[in-house]
Formats: C-alpha cells, sequence, structure tokens
C-alpha cells in the first residue's frame, strides 16, 4: 500500500476543532484557560507551527535520544568519573539537577494546559509531543543523579529540592509558576516557550554542554544536550501564537508579556547559570564567560527573533546589558556567602588565577568584586573562617526573590526599588522588577519572600539554625566550600614565590 508523504496529510488530520453543539463554546474552551482574548477559533486555526511531526516519527527519534544517553551513562558508570571530578564540577551537576528536574515536570504540566484548552489546533498537537518530551527528560534528569545518591546526599536534592522551602526553591518556584502553572494556554505559549525555552534553556543545556564536554563529562553532557533537542523543537510554540496577536491588535499585550517573561527568567538564571559558568567551572574546561553566553544566546538570539517578528526591544535592554556584567558576580559572592543556606558546595573560583581570568573577562572585577574576595581570603589565611560565614540574612527583592546586589567599591551603586501598594511596603532590585510587579499587582502582592516569611514569625527560631530548618537542609546536605578550602593555599603560594 502507498503511504502519503506527510506534508500531504498533516495539515488536515491536525485541524481537529469542530462546531459544538451540547455546549457553549466558552465551556469546553473557558478563556482563562484558552486566553483567545476575543480572537475567534477560525483565526486561531491560521497558527502554524514552524515544526511538524507525526506520532511514529516523534516516538522513534525519542527512543533513539533515550537509548543515545543512557548507553553513555551505562558505558562510562564504571568509570566513575563523579570520584575524581574537581569538586567545583561536581557541585555545578548537584545544583542543576535541584533547580531544574522537578520544573520539567511541571513545564509537562504546563504542556498539558496547552494540548487541552489552546484553541489553535496546531497549538494543541505540538503541545501532547511537549508533554511528553518534559515527562521524558525529567524522568532522565531524575534517574542520572540517582545513583550518585550513595556518594553524598546532596545528589538527593534533585528530586528534593522544589519539595522544600530552600529559598533558591522559592525563588524558582515563584518564577516557574508565574510563566507556566498559572496563565492560560496562549500566556504559556508565549511565556514558558518563547520567552524561557526559546533562549535560557539553550544556555542552560548548550553552554553547560560546552563545559561538560571539556570537563570530560561525557554523560552529564549527552544528557543535557538530549534535554535541548526537545526543548528547541517545543519552543517553537510561542513564535506562531506571538504572530496572531500581533496581527490582531494585540501586540502591547505580547510585548508585555516577553518582556516579563524575559526579565524574569534572566534573573533566575543570574544566580543559578552565573556562577556556574563563571566560578564553578574548572578554569581549564570553561568555554565562554557567562556574560558571553548571555550575549550569544539571549543578546543576540532576542534581539533577532523579536524584531523578526515585529515586536520591539524589551524597554529594559540597556539596564539588562549593563547588569551582565554585575548581578552574577553578586550572587556568586552571596551564595558562597550564604552556602549553609544551598544544597551545593559552592566553589569560590577565585585563586589568582582564576583571578585574572575574570578580569581578563570583566575588567574592573579585581578592584570591585575581587575587594571583597581579598577580605575572605585574609580572614581564611587567618585561621578565622567564622568571619567567612553568615550571621544576618540580606534583603531581598519581591519579584525575583534573590537579594539585592550591586558592585562594590569605589562604585558602590546598590539601590532598593521600593513600592507600597495596599499598606504593604515591598522591594525590588530592580526598576525591570518593580515594573514586573506593576503590571499585574493582585497576581503577586500575596506572595512572602524568605525575608517576608522570617520577619512575619513563620521561621522559628528566628535564627540561622531555625531557617536552615525551615529550608530543609539536613546535615550533610547544607553547603561548604566545595574545595575544603584549599583553594586558599594558591595565595601563600604565590607570597611566597614573591619573597
Ligand atoms: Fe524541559
Ligand atoms: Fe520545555
Amino acid at each position: 500500500m502507498a503511504l502519503l508523504k506527510r506534508e500531504e496529510w498533516y495539515d488536515l488530520t491536525r485541524t481537529t476543532n469542530w462546531s459544538v453543539k451540547y455546549v457553549q463554546e466558552d465551556e469546553m474552551f473557558p478563556e482563562e484557560m484558552s486566553g483567545s482574548r476575543g480572537i475567534p477559533a477560525e483565526v486561531w486555526e491560521t497558527y502554524d507551527e514552524p515544526y511538524k511531526v507525526s506520532y511514529p516519527e516523534y516516538v522513534s527519534i525519542q527512543r533513539e535520544k533515550d537509548s543515545g544517553a543512557y548507553s553513555v551513562k551505562a558505558a562510562l558508570e564504571r568509570d566513575a568519573f563523579v570520584d575524581r571530578a574537581d569538586p567545583g564540577w561536581v557541585s555545578t551537576m548537584i545544583a542543576h539537577y535541584g533547580a531544574i528536574a522537578l520544573a520539567e515536570y511541571a513545564a509537562s504540566t504546563a504542556e498539558g494546559r496547552m494540548a487541552r484548552f489552546a484553541k489553535a489546533p496546531g497549538n494543541r498537537n505540538m503541545a501532547v509531543f511537549g508533554m511528553m518530551d518534559e515527562n521524558r527528560h525529567a524522568q532522565i534528569q531524575l534517574f542520572f543523579p540517582h545513583a550518585n545518591i550513595k556518594r553524598n546526599r546532596q545528589w538527593d536534592w534533585a528530586h528534593r529540592a522544589y519539595h522544600t522551602n530552600s529559598w533558591a526553591s522559592i525563588a524558582a518556584r515563584s518564577f516557574f509558576d508565574d510563566i507556566m502553572m498559572t496563565r492560560d494556554a496562549v500566556s504559556v505559549s508565549i511565556m514558558l516557550t518563547f520567552g524561557f525555552e526559546t533562549g535560557f534553556t539553550n544556555m542552560q543545556f548548550l553552554g553547560l554542554a560546552a563545559d561538560a564536554a571539556e570537563a570530560g563529562d561525557h554523560t552529564f553532557a549527552s544528557l543535557i544536550s538530549s534535554v535541548q533537542t526537545d526543548e528547541s523543537r517545543h519552543a517553537q510554540q510561542g513564535g506562531p501564537s506571538l504572530k496572531i496577536l500581533i496581527a490582531n491588535g494585540k501586540k502591547e499585550e505580547a510585548q508585555t508579556m516577553v518582556d516579563a517573561a524575559i526579565w524574569r527568567a534572566w534573573k533566575l538564571f543570574s544566580v543559578l547559570t552565573g556562577p556556574i559558568l563563571d566560578y564553578y567551572t574548572p578554569l581549564e574546561a570553561r568555554k565562554q564567560s557567562f556574560k558571553e553566553f548571555m550575549e550569544e544566546w539571549i543578546v543576540a538570539q532576542f534581539e533577532r527573533q523579536l524584531l523578526d517578528l515585529g515586536l520591539d526591544k524589551p524597554w529594559y535592554w540597556d539596564e539588562f546589558i549593563r547588569a551582565l556584567d554585575e548581578t552574577h558576580h553578586g550572587m556568586h559572592l552571596g551564595v558562597w556567602y550564604w552556602r549553609p543556606t544551598v544544597w551545593w558546595n559552592p566553589a569560590a573560583g577565585v585563586t589568582p588565577a582564576e583571578r585574572e581570568w575574570l578580569e581578563e573577562k570583566y575588567p574592573g572585577w579585581n578592584e570591585t568584586w575581587g575587594q571583597c574576595w581579598d577580605v575572605i581570603v585574609e580572614n581564611l589565611q587567618d585561621g578565622k573562617p567564622e568571619l567567612t560565614g553568615p550571621e544576618t540574612l540580606p534583603t531581598i527583592c519581591n519579584m525575583s526573590n534573590i537579594p539585592i546586589v550591586g558592585t562594590p567599591g569605589n562604585g558602590w551603586n546598590v539601590k532598593d526599588y521600593p513600592l507600597e501598594y495596599e499598606g504593604r511596603l515591598y522591594h525590588f532590585g530592580s526598576e525591570p522588577d518593580r515594573w514586573c510587579f506593576q503590571i499585574d499587582p493582585d497576581r503577586y502582592k500575596g506572595h512572602m519572600n524568605f525575608i517576608d516569611r522570617f520577619l512575619s514569625g513563620e521561621i522559628q527560631p528566628p535564627d540561622l539554625a531555625g531557617g536552615l530548618s525551615y529550608m530543609g537542609l539536613r546535615p550533610g546536605e547544607m553547603g561548604d566550600d566545595a574545595h575544603g578550602y584549599a583553594w586558599v593555599e594558591a595565595y601563600s603560594q604565590k607570597i611566597d614565590d614573591v619573597a
């Protein structure tokens, strides 16, 4: 029997809208779930997904991908790379799995919303595959770290992180809940797949895969590049939605969703991916700096895509580009300093050789961030490690849920962007963070960041120990310096060399 080519039947078979008789259209597609914004179903039927695949094709591709990644894992298991890997690299993996694995599972639900409620048949069809994508790579990112739990309990945070109130989990949940769990199908396609998956997952999965290959970690490299092949396909669901909104007089709303999603994603990645790429990854394995990755994967890519679609660059673009030199250095310093509060061991990444690299990539680093690290180094050399740990809590932004930071030294520029709303005073780390809140105050006004919870008495006893127990961090899980402070010796060495 002759088979038709896919392009001869695809459009027809996935055109699955029909006129409903026993219910009203808005009962079948409630506006709060579908988000059709008054645009008629016939228009949504013109949604043209750029990536077309049939179910049998999908299954066979996914099977190949899984067997590829699992066989690399099986083949290299005896090699026990993790046991001889640089501790900074191990921390990279542990931080990644905790921050990402369960968010993938949640993303499956977000895809499910589009699969059921999108009025565009093309979006529904792609989202079914997207749902299976997220499920596949949630499973694989839980299975791989599971093999390492025998080495260290921190690996268990791949599964545990999102079930706790660790500050990093609160920040990640707040972002993902906002863009993917609590929005209508059209907003999800724009904020999750276009705003977040187009650029940021590329950076996390391809940027890290490049470093992993350089570090000799072929298991992790093959795993995360396998994940990204899923992402890059289902990330294409947002573009056609944007085209429809723009063509139907909804450009401003589309632009606002894109701007908010990109800004919130950037802030989360400044604390997760920034420190990983510029500090935890061993120097010789660094392909590019975080800023260079951001410029390539986010700045250039979004500028091109936004203009192609007929949207504008986000209004805060200059501020965003400026922040690429600043925010993640502050986040790294903060995460290292408050290291007992994370489920991985932060690598300081500031030996003299690493500082040279940082100075080259970020001119002025030594004069600013370097001064703070000088004090830490001095205290460690003087045998006073207790002076390098936290006694107080930082001020945390009510949008990003991460500390409000600025550049130290002579250019000290830290600033709070406050806002009073319905009698409550909110603090934001930047103008765009405050703007995100102002778009839809009712959405955000009830959220309590870690400091709010502390001040309201929810965290008992109100000290560091109470905070750690509230965050669910148990002995053997709280972070400490990845290299056991051995890196400080490089400084004494330097002094000896001079002498
Ligand atoms: Fe995913
Ligand atoms: Fe995804």
